[in-house]
């Protein structure tokens, strides 16, 4: 962050979510070109960061959205993503949440049971539209990632069982208001292990062969989300390694004639281009530990809460600072306002010594932040600051 942003941020009210548009735009200019140079789709997982002004910025470079919900697929749409580039997965949608998807004409269903499977097809036969299914299989691939975020085991509720594949393919085949456009699979989330996703396509690879064998063209191969990012080190690697990511599926996957392969990718696209922006409020010398209270919390950002995340906390000004020798550093658990134990963004931070109104940076928050805030304790609505 600049000197002179630093000093535009004074003056606003926290805490705010600062989005760094040039940061953001930079990101999904990489990812696709990396994608597009296999013919490789992305489809945004917007779960990430459903902000308008983010969405828009994305979908400017045509890619396609990944909703998890009737309200998502709207607001994908009404931000500048094509509903036929739409995907929307999730174990539980609605009848409504169906029948937006139908009426939009969006690209597939991402079918996670039987059961799901069938009121689509019954749906779709009612209002006679066209529901095009992907079958989201559970590999049982460790993500070897937070047990919270893990979602390609036989333990989670994700996808369908494989002995219920055929079943599956039957009653599409009997629906001809249905049509089987690809599988999907999806094994978690924040994955730094590129190994999983060699694991991962091994496992596509089978699951690919098995319909191939039985007749069945599949011409989309979704193979989810999941990048992970480097907290430690926001500014160092700001953007991740987008082109080793896409050459291992290129070396790993083995493709029939016509297949497309498409991502859901959420967190790489947008976490380091927020910052969850704070301000002091209290610093409270107790016996064993000092705490710099803040005036952010759980409640807009949870993730530390929720799954002990690591995200660097730094004193924005300090930046600018000049380095002196001996200059004074000191260890504060910095906390939240909220009236919780693990309203707590970070244990023994080193930190310059800190004063009431200093402004605190927590860093990467562009991703599973301002969606997962609320406004428990009755909170004050959140303020935001695009950088353009
Ligand atoms: N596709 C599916 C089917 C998903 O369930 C997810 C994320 C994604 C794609 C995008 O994954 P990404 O590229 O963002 O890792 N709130 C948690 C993360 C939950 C992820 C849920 N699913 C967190 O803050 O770490």
């Amino acid at each position: 962050m600049t000197k002179e942003i630093i000093s535009k941020l004074a003056g606003e009210n926290t805490p705010l979510y600062y989005y760094n548009l040039p940061l953001l735009r930079e990101t999904i200019s990489v990812a696709k070109n990396a994608a597009d140079r296999y013919g490789y789709h992305i489809h945004y997982a917007i779960k990430a960061n459903n902000n308008p002004r983010v969405l828009q910025e994305i979908s400017k470079f045509g890619l396609g959205a990944d909703c998890v919900s009737g309200y998502e697929i709207e607001r994908a749409i009404d931000n500048g993503f094509k509903a036929e580039e739409v995907v929307f997965a999730g174990v539980g949608k609605t009848d409504r949440e169906i029948l937006t998807g139908l009426q939009n004409g969006i690209l597939s269903f991402n079918v996670e049971s039987v059961e799901e499977l069938r009121v689509i097809g019954d749906l779709a036969k009612e209002h006679q539209l066209v529901g095009r299914i992907a079958l989201r299989i559970n590999p049982n691939v460790d993500a070897k990632t937070h047990h919270y975020i893990t979602t390609g085991l036989d333990e989670n509720k994700f996808g369908i069982m494989m002995h219920q594949l055929q079943t599956c393919v039957d009653i599409i085949s009997e629906n001809s208001f249905l049509e089987l456009i690809g599988l999907h699979f999806h094994v978690g989330s924040q994955i730094t292990d590129l190994n999983v996703y060699k694991r991962l396509c091994i496992k596509v690879n089978e699951w690919n062969t098995w319909f191939y064998e039985r007749g069945y063209h599949i011409p989309i191969l979704n193979l989810g989300g999941g990048l992970g990012i480097n907290y430690a080190e926001p500014d160092e690697e700001a953007i991740v390694n987008f082109s080793n990511f896409f050459y291992l599926f290129h070396e790993f996957l083995d493709l029939r004639e016509n297949q497309q392969v498409h991502f859901e990718l959420g967190r790489s696209l947008v976490a380091n281009c927020g910052t969850l922006v704070s301000r002091v409020l209290y610093i409270k010398e107790g016996i064993k530990k000092n705490f710099a209270i803040l005036d952010a919390g759980m409640t807009e950002l949870l993730r530390p809460a929720l799954y002990q995340a690591y995200h660097k906390v730094e004193l924005l000004s300090d930046k600018f600072i000049e380095q002196e020798e001996g200059k004074e550093v000191t260890k504060y658990d910095v906390v939240g306002p909220i009236c919780e134990s693990s309203d707590c963004f970070g244990k023994d931070v080193l930190l310059p010594k800190l004063q009431r109104g200093d402004l605190i940076g927590i860093r990467s928050a562009g991703a599973y932040g301002e969606v997962m805030s609320s406004r428990y304790n009755l909170r004050q609505e959140l303020s935001y600051f695009f950088k353009e």
